[in-house]
C-alpha cells in the first residue's frame, strides 16, 4: 500500500504563538515573532507549521475560547501580519495549518451573546440549553476543568453545557445552520492560503441523545463525560458532511484530536478512502501514567512502564496499516515535556540521549510526526513549586477541587503531581538563547521562563553538532528520503514482547529493512540481534556502537 498524498512524508511543527517570540516587547508572543524564525524552521526541516489559535478571544483558555471566527487577536497581530506570515511558509515551500475550535466558542461571542438574550432568539439553537432537574444542573456531567458542565444563566432561566470552562459554551451540532456557518468560515480561511486544519476535541461534537447521565465512580464528584461524549452517535455523518463541503474542495490536510479515540474509531476518522479526516490525535500512550483512581485522573507521579508504552504504540501501528494513518507525537501544549515525563532530565548527558532515543522512537513509525515547540531542543518540564507559578486554569482548577474542595489529595502531593504534569510544562516561553527571559522578550513574559534557559536554548543547540537539534534534523531528513519510513510494514521484532529495557522494531518494505533498537532506562544490557554485516547504521546517538552491549538510552537504526 503505497501511501503518496504530499502530507504522508512530512513532518508537522506545532507553534504556540504566545510561547514562541514577542517582538513588541509586552511579553507575549506574536505572529512578527514566528515570522521572524521561519529560517530556523527551514533549517530543521520541517514541512508543516500547526499555529495553536491566533483568533480574536477573551483567553481564558489561551485561545480555545473565540470569540471572532475571522479575525486576528490583537495581542499577536492583525491580518497584514498573517498575511505576511502565511506568504514566508509558502514561499519556503513549508504549509500552514490552523487550529479549528468548533466545539464551543466564548461566551463572548456573538452568537452566544444573542443566545443568551432569550428562549426565541434565533440563536438560542446555536447552544444547548436545558431547564434544571429539581433545582439542580440538567445531569450528572463534570466539566473538563473541574465542577459540573452546565452553568446556569439568570437572564434567560435555563442551564447551558461547557464541557470545559463556563466561558466556554459548547456548540450544538445538531443545529445544520451551526454546521454550514462553520463549513463556510473554513471554506473562508482556505480562500486566504490556508493548508489544513487541526481540529480541537472534534471528536466531541455530537452529544448522545437526551443527555442521560455519565458513569460515576468512588470518589468522582461528577460524572466522566469522556465515554458519552466522545464519538457520540452522529460524529462520522457530520465529519462526511464536513468533508463533502470543505476537505474535498481543497488540497487540505486534516488531524483530528479525538481523546477517547481507539484504533477501531481511528479507521473511521483517518481511513485512506479519505471520506473523513487525514489523521487523529489518539490519547492512549498520554494515558499510560494516569492515576488509577479515575477521581484524580492524569494528576500522578509514576512513569509509564516500557511495556505498556511498547504495547501501545504497536498496536496502533498493526492497527492502522493499510487501513488508515496514523499521527505520531510525544509532546503539545497540553502535556508535559518528553524528556522530563518518557525520559530523563537528571543530568545532562541523559537528558540529551534520552531526548534522541524517544525521538527515534517515534520518527522510525509510521504516521506524521509532530515536533512541539522546544522538543527539537530538549526542552524539559518546569516544574514550578508553588501554585502561584502555574497560569493555566486546569491545573488551578484541579487543585481547587481535589485538594480544598474534595481533601482527596494534600496540597504536597498534588504540588508534586501538578510539577509533573501541568499543561504550564509546555507553555513556559521558547528557550532560543541565555540572555534574560531566554530570547523570547525583553520584557517580563506572560507565563515564566524555564529557570534552565542558559543550559537549554536554541543558540548553543545550533552550535553544538551533536544536540538533540541536529538529530531531530537527521532524523527528518530520513524521512524525507527513506521511503520505508513512510511505507515499509512494522513489525516488533520476535521475543521482545516483555522486554523491560530494550524496545527493538523493523520496518520493512520489498527493497529494504530498519531495524530499530532502543534501550529505554540508564543501565547498561546486553542482548543479541541478528544485524546482517553488511548492515548500514544510519543514525544513532552514541559517538561509536558496541554490538550486543547497549548503554544508557541508546538508539540506533541498521538498514539492510
Ligand atoms: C483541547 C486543547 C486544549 C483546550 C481544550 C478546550 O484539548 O488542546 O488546549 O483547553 O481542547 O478547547
Ligand atoms: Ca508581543
Amino acid at each position: 500500500m503505497e501511501n503518496n498524498h504530499w502530507w504522508n512524508n512530512s513532518v508537522v511543527y506545532q507553534i504556540y504563538p504566545k510561547s514562541f517570540q514577542d517582538t513588541n516587547h509586552d511579553g507575549v508572543g506574536d505572529l512578527r515573532g514566528i515570522i521572524e524564525h521561519l529560517d530556523y524552521l527551514k533549517k530543521l526541516g520541517v514541512d508543516i507549521i500547526w499555529l495553536n489559535p491566533i483568533y480574536e478571544s477573551p483567553q481564558v483558555d489561551n485561545g480555545y475560547d473565540i470569540s471572532n471566527y475571522k479575525a486576528i487577536n490583537p495581542t499577536l497581530g492583525n491580518m497584514d501580519d498573517f498575511q505576511e506570515l502565511i506568504d514566508g511558509i509558502h514561499e519556503r515551500g513549508m504549509k500552514l495549518v490552523m487550529d479549528l475550535v468548533v466545539n464551543h466558542t466564548s461566551d463572548q461571542h456573538h452568537w452566544f451573546q444573542e443566545s443568551r438574550k432569550g428562549k426565541d432568539n434565533p440563536y438560542r439553537d446555536y447552544y444547548i440549553w436545558r431547564d434544571g432537574k429539581d433545582g439542580q444542573e440538567p445531569n450528572n456531567w463534570g466539566s473538563y476543568f473541574s465542577g459540573a458542565a452546565w452553568k446556569y444563566d439568570q437572564q434567560s432561566g435555563q442551564y447551558y453545557l461547557h464541557l470545559f470552562a463556563p466561558q466556554q459554551p459548547d456548540l450544538n451540532w445538531e443545529n445544520p445552520k451551526v454546521r454550514h456557518t462553520v463549513y463556510d468560515m473554513m471554506n473562508w480561511w482556505a480562500a486566504k492560503g490556508v493548508d489544513g486544519f487541526r481540529m480541537d476535541v472534534i471528536n466531541l461534537i455530537s452529544k448522545p441523545a437526551g443527555l442521560p447521565d455519565a458513569p460515576q465512580s468512588g470518589d468522582e464528584k461528577y460524572g466522566n463525560v469522556e465515554p458519552l461524549v466522545s464519538n457520540g452517535p452522529r460524529i462520522h455523518e457530520f465529519l462526511q458532511e464536513m468533508n463533502k463541503n470543505v476537505m474535498s474542495k481543497h488540497k487540505m490536510v486534516t488531524v483530528g484530536e479525538t481523546p477517547g479515540a481507539t484504533p477501531d474509531d481511528a479507521k473511521k476518522y483517518a481511513n485512506l478512502d479519505n471520506s473523513e479526516l487525514n489523521m487523529v490525535f489518539q490519547f492512549e500512550h498520554m494515558g499510560l501514567d494516569s492515576n488509577p483512581n479515575p477521581a484524580l485522573g492524569k494528576w500522578f507521579d509514576q512513569k509509564a512502564s516500557l511495556k505498556d508504552l511498547r504495547a501501545n504504540l504497536t498496536k496502533w501501528q498493526e492497527k492502522l496499516y493499510g487501513i488508515a494513518w496514523n499521527s505520531l507525537y510525544w509532546n503539545n501544549h497540553d502535556q508535559p515535556r518528553v524528556v522530563s515525563r518518557f525520559g530523563n532530565d537528571q543530568t545532562e548527558d541523559y537528558r540529551v540521549k534520552s531526548a534522541k532515543m524517544l525521538a527515534t522512537m517515534m520518527h522510525m513509525m509510521q504516521g506524521t510526526p509532530y515536533i512541539y515547540e522546544g522538543e527539537e531542543i530538549g526542552m524539559t518540564n518546569a516544574y514550578f513549586p508553588k501554585l502561584e507559578d502555574y497560569v493555566d486554569l486546569e491545573s488551578i482548577n484541579a487543585y481547587h477541587q481535589l485538594v480544598d474542595d474534595q481533601h482527596l489529595l494534600d496540597g504536597k502531593t498534588m504540588m508534586k503531581y501538578i510539577a509533573l504534569h501541568s499543561r504550564d510544562n509546555a507553555r513556559t516561553p521558547m528557550q532560543w538563547d541565555d540572555s534574560e527571559y531566554a530570547g523570547f522578550s525583553d520584557h517580563l513574559p506572560w507565563e515564566k521562563v524555564n529557570p534552565n534557559y542558559k543550559q537549554i536554548n536554541v543558540k548553543k543547540a545550533l552550535a553544538d553538532q551533536n544536540s538533540v537539534f541536529y538529530y531531530y534534523q537527521k532524523l527528518i531528513e530520513l524521512r524525507h528520503t527513506l521511503p520505508v519510513i513512510t511505507n515499509g510494514k512494522y513489525a516488533l521484532v520476535p521475543g521482545n514482547e516483555d522486554d523491560d529495557a530494550i524496545f527493538a522494531y523493523t520496518r520493512q518494505s520489498d527493497e529494504t529493512t530498519l531495524l530499530v533498537i532502543l534501550n529505554y532506562t540508564d543501565q547498561v544490557v546486553e542482548r543479541h540481534y541478528d544485524v546482517p554485516t553488511k548492515a548500514k547504521l544510519l543514525i544513532s546517538n552514541y559517538a561509536d556502537d558496541q554490538g550486543n552491549t547497549i548503554r544508557p538510552y541508546e538508539a540506533k537504526v541498521y538498514q539492510f
